[in-house]
């Protein structure tokens, strides 16, 4: 199979990257290398790799020269509370270069997956059909995103899918999410700053089960614009992650209680016409701690206030 992997740099994106190669397929990457997308991400991987912007006509000539059965797109930006501060980029990147990409498709005819996510719904449970109630800047560009995908099947025939995945933790996620930046913090005995009173509730799931589960359906997709949720299905809020990290870890995990986070939902919890196994959350967050703990080249040249927002708890807090 050809195939373009549009921000395969980034944490999902690099991990989907693994995935083709377990089943020998190259893909070309296609990445801008903003502050989350790393070339080190895609260390020891097979790939052709091309810097540009998803928002470029650089990408029309890229996807036309390469000729590609499939185009995936996990190029966004992705951080809620960037999104919150600063939400211009979230439009341009998420929305116009999703756009860019549709029209992309309008002319070269590529099978199309776009990379959603749970947030999309807001707090109401539901499944693929519920409608879509964003609450923050990010989700709102997800959304955008994902109705102007829908638009486009049915007012020009594109070829295309919607995956929505819930939240993700695994190796090479950059230390503003909360997983890796709770277990690098304790590394370094500092505390977590955790918001409000750390009962939002997230629904977890690994990296690569993420990865594994978008390629099965790709492989039974109708492409008519319908939408595929990957829940993991293992619902907790941040302080039972807190505490289950603590465990893992072998230490205690010092939480520091922050005001919350503006327009924080409560909980995610959508559910799916799919059907798959997925790694369990111990075992995963085992796993992940694992990772950061023997990879720290990967993260020690990040812990600088340059790669992050002002305000982050991470940067204001430390001491
Ligand atoms: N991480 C999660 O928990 C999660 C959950 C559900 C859905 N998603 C979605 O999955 C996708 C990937 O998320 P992630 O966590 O891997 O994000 P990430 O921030 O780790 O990676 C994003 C990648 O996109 C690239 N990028 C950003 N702007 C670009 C541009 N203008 N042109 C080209 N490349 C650009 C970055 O360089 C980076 O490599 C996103 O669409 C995100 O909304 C993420």
């Amino acid at each position: 199979m050809k195939i373009v992997v549009i921000g395969g740099a980034g944490f999902i994106g690099s991990a989907f990257v693994r995935e083709l190669n377990k089943r020998a397929i190259k893909p070309l990457v296609v990445d801008l290398l903003t502050y989350a997308g790393r070339e080190e991400n895609l260390r020891g991987t097979d790939h052709e790799f091309i810097r540009a912007d998803v928002r470029s006509d650089e990408i029309h000539e890229i996807i036309k020269g390469y000729s590609p059965e499939v185009v995936i797109n996990f190029a966004a930006e992705t951080h809620v509370d960037r999104s919150i501060y600063k939400p211009q980029d979230f439009i341009t990147t998420n929305v116009l270069g999703t756009v860019n990409l549709l029209e992309a498709s309008r002319k070269f005819g590529f099978n199309y997956v776009h990379i959603s996510t749970d947030e999309v719904y807001g707090e109401e449970c539901g499944d693929e059909e519920s409608p879509l109630r964003p609450s923050s800047p990010y989700s709102a560009s997800k959304a955008s995103a994902d109705l102007f995908v829908k638009a486009y099947v049915r007012t020009y025939g594109i070829k295309a899918i919607l995956v929505r995945p819930s939240n993700n933790y695994g190796p090479r996620q950059f230390p503003e999410k909360l997983i890796p930046k709770a277990i690098i913090r304790t590394l370094l005995g500092m505390h977590v700053p955790v918001y409000g009173d750390g009962k939002a509730e997230r629904d977890w799931i690994y990296v690569e089960d993420t990865a594994r589960i978008i390629y099965e359906v790709m492989e039974r997709a109708k492409w008519r614009g319908e939408a595929y949720n990957i829940p993991g299905g293992q619902r907790y809020n941040v302080l039972d992650v807190m505490r289950m990290l603590g465990e893992v870890m072998g230490k205690e995990v010092k939480i520091k209680f922050v005001s919350d986070r503006p327009g924080h939902d409560r909980r995610y919890c959508m559910t799916t016409s799919l059907k798959y196994e997925v790694t369990p959350i111990k075992e995963g967050l085992r796993k992940t701690y694992e990772w950061y703990l023997n990879n720290k080249w990967w993260w020690e040249p990040l812990i600088g206030d340059k790669f992050f927002v002002e305000d982050e708890p991470w940067v204001a807090s430390r001491s």
